[in-house]
C-alpha cells in the first residue's frame, strides 16, 4: 500500500545517516554534507504516491505491441534448456583479451535474422541502422520507476579514447575518469574495445551517460562503479565482471572537489542515495560483492535488459533493516535474463515498492527472490525455472520476521510462469481493483519472458547497421 508523502518526509527527515552505512566516505566533509542534503530532497521528489498506478502504467506500455507466441520461435528458444549463455562475458572477455575475439567468435551460437525488439524499451532505438548518429534517442527509452532518466541527453558527447586509470586524484582527459567527474552533463561513448581496469571506485556526478555501444566495453579486475547522492544517470551496453575490493585513498570525485575513501566493497555498481538510475542492456557477472546494490533512500531506479550470470549476492535493494527511509525506494526490475551460475537475492528487498516484471529466471541456487522489513514485491510475467533439487524449489525467502509478520507484506504473483515445481509464496492481500481507476493492467504472461529478455546483457551493435 502507498504510504502518504507527508508521513515519508517525516520519517526521511528522522532517519539519518547511519555512519556505519555511510559507504565509503572516510571524511563527511562540508561537500558531502551538501550533497547528501541535496540528494535526501531529490529522493522526495521523485517518489510516487501511487506506485501501483506505476505498474500499470509499465504494463500497459508492454501491452501495447502484439507479442503472439510463433510456435517457430517458441520452439527454438523458449523450450530450450537455457543454462547456456547467449552473451557470455568470460568467454568474450577472454577472447578480446587474447586479441583473438573475431575469429573465435565465429564459431559462437549467436542469433543471426532480422532485427527483432521484443520489448517496448528495445523498440524505442533498436533496429534503426542510424542509432550512432542518434544515440541519445535511448534518453527517451527508459520505463519503469526510472523512466525520467536521461542521463547525459542534455550534454555533448565524450569520447574516451585511453582504458588508463592511474591517477584518480588528477585524471587524464580521455579516460573514462577524467569524463564521469565534469559537472556538466556528458554522454560518454567509447573510440574502441576496452577493457577498463579501475584501480580505485569510479565516483560518478549527476547527469552522465555510460554508452558502451558499438564496442566491446569491460569494466573488470579492479573496483566498480560508485553512484553517490547524485542524480539521473544512465549505464548501457557494458560489461562489468571480476569486481575486486580496492583500498581506500584519496579519489577525486568531481573537478573541484577529491576527499579520502575507505576500502571499497566490490560491487559491481554502488548506488547510494541517488535517484533516477537506470541500468540497461548491461552484462555482470563474478563481483567480490554485490552485482548490483541500490541503498540509503535511492529510488526511481530501473534494471532492465541485463544479464546476469556466476554469482552470489546479485541485486540488493536496501541494505539496512534499520533504514526506515528505505521506504521511499521505488525500483523496477525488467526484461532482464538472471542465468547460470546465480546464487540467490534477484533482488532482495527491504521496506519500499517494488516491480518485478517480465524476467527470465532460468538458475538460482538458493532463492530468487527475498526480503526483510515489509517490503511490496510485485512480482508479473517472471518465468521461474526451479533447480533440480527439492530443497530449493521455493521462488520467495523472507527473513527476520515470524509468519505472522510477513504473512501481512504484499508479496504477489501475478501471471509468473512456474516450471520445473518451482512456487511463489505470496502473502497479502490479492490485488485487485486501483483506488484511481477502473482497471489493473495485465503484465504480459511469464510464458512469453523469454522472447522478452532474449536480447539481455550488452548487444553487439555496429555502425550503420541494427543493433
Ligand atoms: C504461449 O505458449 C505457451 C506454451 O506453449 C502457453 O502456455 C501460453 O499460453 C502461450 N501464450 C500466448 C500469449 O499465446
Ligand atoms: C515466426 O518466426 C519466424 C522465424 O523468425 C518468421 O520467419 C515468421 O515470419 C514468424 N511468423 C510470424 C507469424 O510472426
Ligand atoms: C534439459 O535439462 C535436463 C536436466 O539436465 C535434461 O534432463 C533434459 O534432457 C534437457 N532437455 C533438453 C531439451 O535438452
Ligand atoms: C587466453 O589466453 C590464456 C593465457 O594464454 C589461456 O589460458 C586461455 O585459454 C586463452 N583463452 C582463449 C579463449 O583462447
Ligand atoms: C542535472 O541536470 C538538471 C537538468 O538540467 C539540472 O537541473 C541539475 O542542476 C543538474 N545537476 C547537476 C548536479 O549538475
Amino acid at each position: 500500500m502507498a504510504v502518504g508523502k507527508a508521513m515519508l518526509i517525516f520519517v526521511f527527515t528522522l532517519a539519518t545517516l547511519i555512519p556505519s552505512l555511510l559507504a565509503d566516505i572516510g571524511f563527511f566533509d562540508d561537500v558531502w554534507q551538501k550533497r547528501a542534503e541535496e540528494a535526501k530532497k531529490m529522493t522526495l521528489d521523485a517518489y510516487v504516491p501511487d506506485p501501483e498506478g506505476a505498474t500499470d502504467e509499465f504494463n500497459a506500455e508492454v501491452n501495447k505491441y502484439p507479442l503472439s507466441n510463433n510456435s517457430s520461435v517458441v520452439e527454438a528458444f523458449a523450450n530450450r534448456n537455457i543454462t547456456h549463455l547467449d552473451f557470455d562475458d568470460e568467454e568474450d572477455f577472454e577472447q578480446f583479451a587474447n586479441g583473438t575475439r573475431r575469429n573465435l567468435r565465429q564459431g559462437k551460437k549467436k542469433y543471426v535474422g532480422p532485427c527483432q525488439a521484443t520489448n517496448p524499451i528495445d523498440r524505442c532505438w533498436r533496429c534503426r541502422k542510424n542509432w550512432n548518429k542518434n544515440r541519445k534517442r535511448l534518453a527517451k527509452c527508459a520505463l519503469g520507476f526510472g523512466r525520467r532518466t536521461t542521463g547525459g541527453m542534455a550534454g555533448r558527447i565524450y569520447v574516451v579514447t585511453d582504458n588508463s586509470d592511474d591517477d584518480v586524484l588528477n585524471p587524464k582527459p580521455g579516460t573514462l575518469r577524467h569524463a564521469v567527474i565534469q559537472n556538466e552533463p556528458l554522454w560518454i561513448i567509447f573510440s574502441k574495445n576496452m577493457n577498463i581496469r579501475l584501480s580505485k571506485e569510479l565516483i560518478m556526478t549527476s547527469n552522465k551517460t555510460i554508452d558502451g555501444r558499438g564496442h566491446h566495453i569491460h569494466i573488470a579486475y579492479g573496483a566498480g562503479i560508485t553512484i553517490q547522492f547524485i542524480q539521473n544517470v544512465i549505464i548501457h551496453g557494458i560489461r562489468i565482471h571480476h569486481i575486486v575490493a580496492t583500498s581506500g585513498g584519496n579519489i577525486r570525485d568531481s573537478v573541484d572537489h577529491y576527499g579520502i575513501r575507505t576500502n571499497s566493497d566490490g560491487d559491481g555498481i554502488s548506488i547510494f542515495g541517488s535517484t533516477n538510475v537506470w541500468i540497461d542492456h548491461v552484462s555482470m557477472s563474478r563481483c567480490t560483492d554485490g552485482l548490483i546494490d541500490a541503498i540509503m533512500g535511492s529510488t526511481a531506479i530501473t534494471i532492465s535488459n541485463s544479464h546476469f550470470t556466476h554469482h552470489n549476492d546479485v541485486i540488493l535493494l536496501g541494505a539496512s533493516d534499520s533504514y526506515s527511509g528505505d521506504q521511499l525506494m521505488q525500483v523496477t526490475v525488467a526484461f532482464n535474463h538472471f542465468g547460470q551460475g546465480l546464487v540467490q537475492r534477484m533482488p532482495r528487498c527491504r521496506w519500499g515498492f517494488f516491480h518485478v516484471v517480465n524476467n527470465d529466471y532460468t538458475h538460482w541456487r538458493m532463492y530468487a527472490i527475498g526480503g526483510s522489513k515489509h517490503p511490496t514485491i510485485i512480482s508479473q510475467g517472471n518465468r521461474f525455472i526451479a533447480p533440480p533439487e527439492l530443497a530449493l524449489k521455493e521462488v520467495t525467502k523472507r527473513d527476520y520476521a515470524t509468519k505472522e509478520e510477513w504473512s501481512k507484506w504484499t508479496w504477489r504473483s501475478e501471471n509468473d510462469l512456474l516450471m520445473n515445481g518451482a512456487f511463489f509464496v505470496q502473502s497479502g492481500q490479492p490485488r485487485t481493483k486501483r483506488p484511481h481507476r477502473k482497471f489493473m493492467i495485465k503484465a504480459k504472461p511469464g510464458s512469453l519472458a523469454t522472447r522478452m529478455t532474449r536480447f539481455a546483457g550488452a548487444l553487439d551493435c555496429k555502425p550503420g547497421r541494427n543493433c
